[in-house]
């Protein structure tokens, strides 16, 4: 792909929305949310749309027509179109590291490809997915016995980032599906108290370790590898555990895994087009099909792909993560917001903020361009959240009261079988509540100021008709989109991840090396000295 010269300052898009971001601000026309659902009666069926059995309601924004038009010319005159076709053709986007970017084709269906490159990625793909559901199976079915000839009913994933987030949010999500005999856990921290605390309560005899790394390289997945290996030879006697049955690796560098013990057939490969925060859809599942069945997880892989053809189809001005790409934009670059709070109001999806850390802020967490410019415009926002009605007890204040805008995505599942009636209803009813209490606000009685609450304060509402594991996948999907979409306008490579490096890279320096290590800085020399002193 040739280099581009593309900026979106340079847009008229993007002039244009500078003037009325300052109109709109201005202390004279200070606009409001509310004054803009007075204007205009239908505001709230014009700004919500559906797909598949996802609801998103995007009126309580701070924006006008005018303004959405102009978002949508932005979109319009991006690279955003072409950029996304390239994608999903399988061009080399991902520059620096020379790699396509597929996970879509993880949850294509063979009809989906039009080229003999498709067709033969199909195929591998599909080769990939029968192995997890042979393997799951197995599993699930108590045939894929330990070495003392039990079957399995405790697996350990251990891996970490994209090879972590992505199972355990879903294994949490889609707990009602979940198999009853056989428990998951998730082992991603180099802190030895994770992995020994968790080691403590198992059964080697029945417990099966999952390593799941894309590049079976990770330092804090070899080592509680390492320390898994150990527990097995401590508690069995098994010499070399991860040649035995106990031992299965996931990874898109299978001679790695197999030169470290594990038996080809334990391997479950899935290729390097596959990001490592993309990687839920491949053979990094593989802890999801054992949770909830490869049928269900073949459900998930379909809610996806639902969301992946409404994203190559469907106009700007009625594409969700285009929608909600755009909304951030507006919110970042031209409302000078810094952060977003994800709030679902499902105790399920506690993990999803999590998840989208590391999807949203890996991703579009970067300042130089696509042609090695340093940008001169706010790139990815600071994400965070938690659920809902917890935050309502802790961090909402700040929503409300505090001198920070923060634009919120509540999210909900309408039907709740893990539920009852009284509680969901309260539970979506304070979700409610506080998306139209933090628009509407409230004036100060005379004298009390502090009950004083601005309001104005912008917000998405998305609703699933349930959370179920077809749901999952198209909201994770409709995330994954959103980044891109933005990640497109801003013109830069969603799909790296080099500002990681240099920490790993200096870790290792001081691990080999310790407080000798020339380039130290001296307030960690002197740091780094203190707690070898007390250790
Ligand atoms: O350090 C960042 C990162 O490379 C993530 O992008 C990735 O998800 C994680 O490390 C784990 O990598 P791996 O799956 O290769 O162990």
């Amino acid at each position: 792909m040739n280099k581009t010269t593309y900026s979106p300052v340079k847009t008229s898009a993007w002039n244009r929305l500078e003037e009325l971001a300052a109109e709109l601000q201005s202390t004279k026309n200070k606009a409001t949310i509310k004054a803009l659902f007075e204007e205009d009666t239908a505001r709230a069926d014009k700004y919500s749309l559906k797909v598949g059995e996802l609801l998103l309601d995007f009126s309580k924004n701070l924006f006008s027509d005018q303004i959405w038009s102009e978002l949508l010319q932005l979109a319009q005159q991006s690279p955003l179109l072409s950029h996304r076709d390239s994608m999903f053709a399988g061009e080399s986007i991902n520059r620096t590291e020379d790699r396509s970017v597929l996970h879509a084709a993880l949850r294509a269906r063979s009809e989906d490809a039009t080229s003999a490159e498709a067709q033969a990625r199909a195929a591998q793909v599909e080769q990939q997915l029968k192995t997890v559901e042979y393997v799951s199976d197995q599993i699930r079915d108590g045939h894929w016995l330990g070495s003392t000839g039990k079957a399995i009913t405790d697996v350990i994933n251990i891996g970490i980032g994209g090879s972590d987030l992505g199972p355990k949010l879903a294994c949490s999500a889609l707990e009602e599906y979940a198999h009853e005999r056989i428990n998951l856990h998730f082992i991603s921290n180099v802190d030895g108290a994770q992995i020994l605390s968790i080691l403590k309560k198992l059964n080697p005899e029945t417990t099966l370790v999952s390593i799941a790394s894309k590049t079976f390289t990770t330092q804090e997945t070899m080592l509680n590898a390492k320390t898994a290996i150990n527990w097995f030879k401590d508690k069995l006697g098994l010499d070399q555990a991860q040649t035995s049955s106990h031992f299965i690796g996931l990874t898109a560098n299978p001679s790695a895994a197999i030169a470290y013990g594990i038996p080809e057939h334990q391997v479950l490969e899935f290729s390097d087009w596959v990001g490592g925060r993309y990687s839920l859809w491949s053979s990094i599942g593989l802890s999801i099909a054992i949770s909830i069945g490869f049928k269900q997880f073949e459900q998930m892989l379909a809610g996806a792909r639902e969301m992946d053809l409404h994203f190559q189809s469907a106009p700007l001005e009625s594409n969700m993560p285009v929608i909600l790409g755009l909304l951030g934009i507006w919110h970042s670059n031209f409302l000078g917001i810094q952060s977003t709070a994800v709030i679902p109001y499902c105790e399920r999806l506690l993990l999803l903020p999590s998840y989208l850390q590391q999807l949203d802020m890996e991703s579009n967490g970067k300042s130089t361009d696509l042609d090695e410019k340093q940008v001169n415009y706010d790139t990815g926002p600071i994400l965070w959240g938690q659920t809902g009605t917890n935050g309502q007890h802790a961090f909402f204040q700040l929503l409300h009261q505090g001198t920070r805008t923060v634009p919120v995505d509540f999210i909900a599942a309408v039907e709740d079988d893990l539920s009852n009636p009284e509680h969901h209803r309260v539970l979506l009813g304070n979700m409610l509540a506080q998306s139209s209490a933090l628009m509407e606000g409230q004036a100060a009685p005379e004298g009390e100021q502090y009950r004083y609450y601005p309001g104005n304060k912008p917000s998405n509402t998305l609703l699933l008709d349930k959370l179920s594991p077809k749901n999952f996948g198209a909201l994770v999907a409709l995330y994954e989109h959103k980044v891109f979409v933005q990640g497109s306008i801003w013109n830069i490579n969603s799909f790296d991840q080099w500002g990681v490096e240099l920490g790993k890279k200096m870790a290792n320096t001081l691990l080999d090396k310790g407080s000798d290590a020339a380039d130290l800085d001296p307030s960690t020399r002197a740091l780094f000295d203190y707690i070898k002193g007390k250790a």
